[in-house]
């Protein structure tokens, strides 16, 4: 019997109808000015109609040098505001919150003009052989009043909250990585873990948009040697709670290119729900709301972690690509023992258009 993940939750005065998120993988639905088409909208209102609770919709851009791959939503221009309007009334009518994800790629940035692309410093990491340019801090000033824009975008476009993207390789988690964040300022590791850039977001974000609800998505490890701990992240995610974020969001992962191939939850072979376990000691110990993120497997996996108080929600991905009725499954355990588990490929790039393995779109699953 499935009862935890089912319940409902108060979130500040909006009401989650259950512990089910739409995790936001890019649909590849945009133009490529990054306008909202008709394919979007169709697809986040069949996320809606699976019977999540909300829909986090796929990171968008926060300027036109924020932006890490081909058909990046966009967020900063005026034309943007009707096709995100669109999203979230057809999300709301799906019956599920909608959310969005603001996103700056830092130096996975797709260079603009055929300039080198900026990030907080020169990386630690070997792998990463570009040539990075540092943000001055004029450039780190532009970047946080872009949030606060894209923010009030948000707003305008009648989104109930907003996710920072301060992990997947992103700015903010570039910041928050002592393998990626060379820095002697006071926005270098030394200075509250590299908290200081990710801090600023926040406060600018809850400063103009205080009655949306806000998420952070936050790496709880790099697993790379050197790079930030548990220990580091739980110490960081309690200056960020100070900040004003609701709920946070968890992965583990120092992702400095294209996650499914180098992400720890990956491979066939992982666990279900291999990061629940730090989950749990990362909410114990910042006593905070979380959703658990990555291979959530059953519903009754997803069910037994918010009993156990492993996290408080769970977001899925292409776990509703692979099963666009897993929430409903949920409400009927036998109809799911015969589903067919995601078989975690090294190449999932269609998200709008179902689980290609299926060769069935996402549409006539449901
Ligand atoms: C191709 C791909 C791209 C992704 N990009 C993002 C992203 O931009 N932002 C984000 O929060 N999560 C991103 N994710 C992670 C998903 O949101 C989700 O947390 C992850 O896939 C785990 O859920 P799953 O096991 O159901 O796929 C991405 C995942 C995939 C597969
Ligand atoms: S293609 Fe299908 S089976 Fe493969 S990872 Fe994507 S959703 Fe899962």
């Amino acid at each position: 019997m499935i009862s935890s993940l089912l319940s409902p939750f108060n979130l500040g005065n909006r009401e989650l109808k259950n512990r089910m998120f739409a995790a936001p993988p890019p649909s590849l639905t945009c133009d490529f000015n990054g306008m909202v088409t008709a394919d979007t909208v169709d697809y986040y209102q069949r996320l809606a109609e699976t019977g999540v609770g909300a829909v986090i919709v796929e990171g968008a851009a926060i300027s036109a040098t924020a932006k890490a791959w081909v058909r990046h939503l966009d967020i900063t221009s005026p034309d943007a505001l009707p096709g995100l309007s669109q999203l979230t009334e057809k999300i709301r009518r799906g019956g599920a919150l909608p959310i969005i994800q603001l996103y700056h790629g830092g130096f996975n940035s797709i260079p603009v003009a055929g300039k080198k692309p900026y990030g907080p410093g020169r990386p630690a990491l070997k792998k990463i052989t570009a040539e990075i340019r540092p943000l001055s801090h004029e450039m780190i000033d532009q970047i946080i009043r872009d949030y606060a824009a894209a923010a009030m975008m948000a707003w305008n476009a009648g989104f109930s909250g907003i996710e920072l993207q301060a992990a997947d390789g992103s700015l903010a988690q570039q910041f928050l990585s002592p393998l990626t964040n060379s820095r002697d300022d006071e926005y270098g590791i030394k200075n509250a873990y590299g908290a200081m850039f990710a801090r600023q977001a926040i406060r600018v974000i809850k400063s103009v948009t205080p009655d949306l609800a806000l998420f952070m998505r936050i790496s709880m490890k790099d697993l790379l040697p050197g790079g930030t701990s548990l220990h580091q992240a739980i110490s960081m995610a309690k200056l960020f709670k100070q900040e004003g974020v609701d709920i946070f969001h968890v992965t583990e992962g120092l992702i400095t290119g294209n996650p499914l191939l180098i992400h720890p939850a990956v491979g066939k072979n992982a666990p279900e729900s291999p990061f629940s376990e730090d989950a749990q000691i990362f909410r114990i110990e910042v006593k905070h709301p979380l959703i658990l993120s990555g291979k959530i497997g059953r519903p009754t996996n997803a069910d037994h972690k918010i009993a156990r108080d492993f996290c408080d929600f769970v977001s899925m991905g292409r776990t509703i690509n692979r099963s666009p009725g897993w929430p409903s499954y949920a409400h009927n355990l036998d109809d799911f023992s015969n589903k067919l588990p995601c078989l975690r490929c090294k190449v999932c790039v269609a998200a709008s258009k179902g689980c290609p393995d299926r060769h069935i779109p996402f549409a006539r699953i449901l």
